[in-house]
């Protein structure tokens, strides 16, 4: 078992079982005076295969009046239009059919403030195994449903800062394997598997903006994108009144994080992932931070314009080009990745309606 060291009192576990290396597709390679660490290409492509059956391709949309508000030629990757509503079951998928039926029997436990839960409750109920999710007091009506929805057990806890030892009790208690949000390399090369398709259906894409919470998605993509197309740049984007990479960059490892009230709740965990936090050394261009009144235009932006029903965390990429965060040559091909999309309607429509149109805005 590997043990690396997360935030605060806490050691995330990672891999069980096995060491890191080729076979468990975090390669360490050795570059120039540093070591670049990605989740290996072939990893990834074997998850795609894996996971595919079970999943949708979801469409690269264009955008063109968002686009040309920001500025560039955009396109919309639809992960709120993937099963259980965002790209999160790439990863947890990809992990539990990558399980020996006897490492998975006594079922599976998970933290997260809903999006993953769904995808391990959702993943759990395709293998027949039990689930058992963790979940903050705080997370949205819809999100606590749909697991309840997919037959997992909800445990509710108060502080978000503990809930990676509440996991750890739970994990104890029931024996189940612990499913990580966003720091298993097999999970990250599920969500790998967004970049592929992204590149598969712009391959000339010249740069890919992510939402980091944990930072799995955008180690996944990053790790796809700069293997098959390097000058394609990698743009990360977190919340300005409390980011989780940017200080980690700084302090060279994981640290606590104290995260603000927001719609954006799916990028606030409490620390983001040490592979991830490796992953963006390298294969990160850029990192922007954005506020709560730029995630709520965007979502009202993506609804009007593009129909698509955005959660916070989800519209976040697409709130940091349009806000003119990320500056890029005119004309540029960019992708942004709208990763979920599940949201309280009342929630979703009550922040909308208190925002208002920006001037000169339809
Ligand atoms: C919709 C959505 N977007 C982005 C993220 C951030 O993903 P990660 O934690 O892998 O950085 C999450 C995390 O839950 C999410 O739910």
């Amino acid at each position: 078992m590997r043990e690396v060291s997360g935030a605060g009192s806490n050691d995330i576990r990672m891999v069980p079982d096995r060491p890191l290396g080729r076979d468990r597709c975090w390669t360490g390679r050795a570059h120039a005076a540093s070591v670049t660490v990605v989740i290996d290409l072939e990893a990834i492509r074997a998850a795609a295969v894996r996971i595919g059956p079970h999943l949708h391709r979801t469409p690269l949309l264009a955008a063109r009046s968002l686009g040309e508000r920001a500025g560039v030629t955009l396109a919309l990757k639809a992960e709120s239009l993937q099963k259980t509503g965002s790209f999160k079951p790439r990863g947890a998928l990809n992990i539990v059919l990558s399980l020996p039926p006897e490492r998975r029997h006594k079922g599976l436990v998970t933290v997260s403030a809903g999006n993953h839960a769904q995808a391990v409750a959702w993943a759990a109920r395709i293998v027949g195994v039990p689930c058992t999710v963790v979940m903050p007091a705080g997370a949205p009506q819809s999100k606590i449903a749909a697991v309840k929805g997919y037959g997992a057990t909800i445990v509710l806890h108060e502080d978000r800062a503990t809930l990676f030892d509440r996991l750890r009790e739970e994990e104890a208690r029931t024996g189940a394997f612990f499913v990580h949000p966003f720091d298993d390399p097999v999970g990250l090369a599920g969500a790998g598997t967004t970049g592929l398709e992204i590149l598969e259906d712009c391959p000339h894409a010249d740069a890919v903006v992510v939402a980091i919470g944990g930072g799995g998605l955008m180690a996944g993509v990053a790790s796809a994108v700069k293997a098959i197309r390097p000058a394609c740049r990698v743009i990360g984007v977190e919340l300005e009144a409390g980011p989780g990479m940017k200080p980690a960059l700084a302090a060279g490892k994981p640290v606590p994080v104290t995260r603000p009230k927001t719609l954006a709740d799916g990028l606030t965990p409490p620390f983001v992932g040490a592979l991830p936090l490796e992953i963006a050394r390298t294969c990160v261009d850029e990192i922007v931070t954005i506020t709560e009144d730029e995630i709520v235009e965007a979502m009202r932006s993506l609804m009007l314009y593009a129909k698509l029903y955005v959660e916070g965390s989800g519209a976040a990429a697409t709130a940091a080009l349009l806000a003119g965060k990320v500056k890029l040559p005119a004309a540029s091909q960019v992708v942004s990745i709208v990763s979920g999309g599940n949201v309280d309607p009342e929630t979703a429509l009550a922040a909308i309606a208190a925002h208002g149109a920006p001037a000169g805005a339809a």
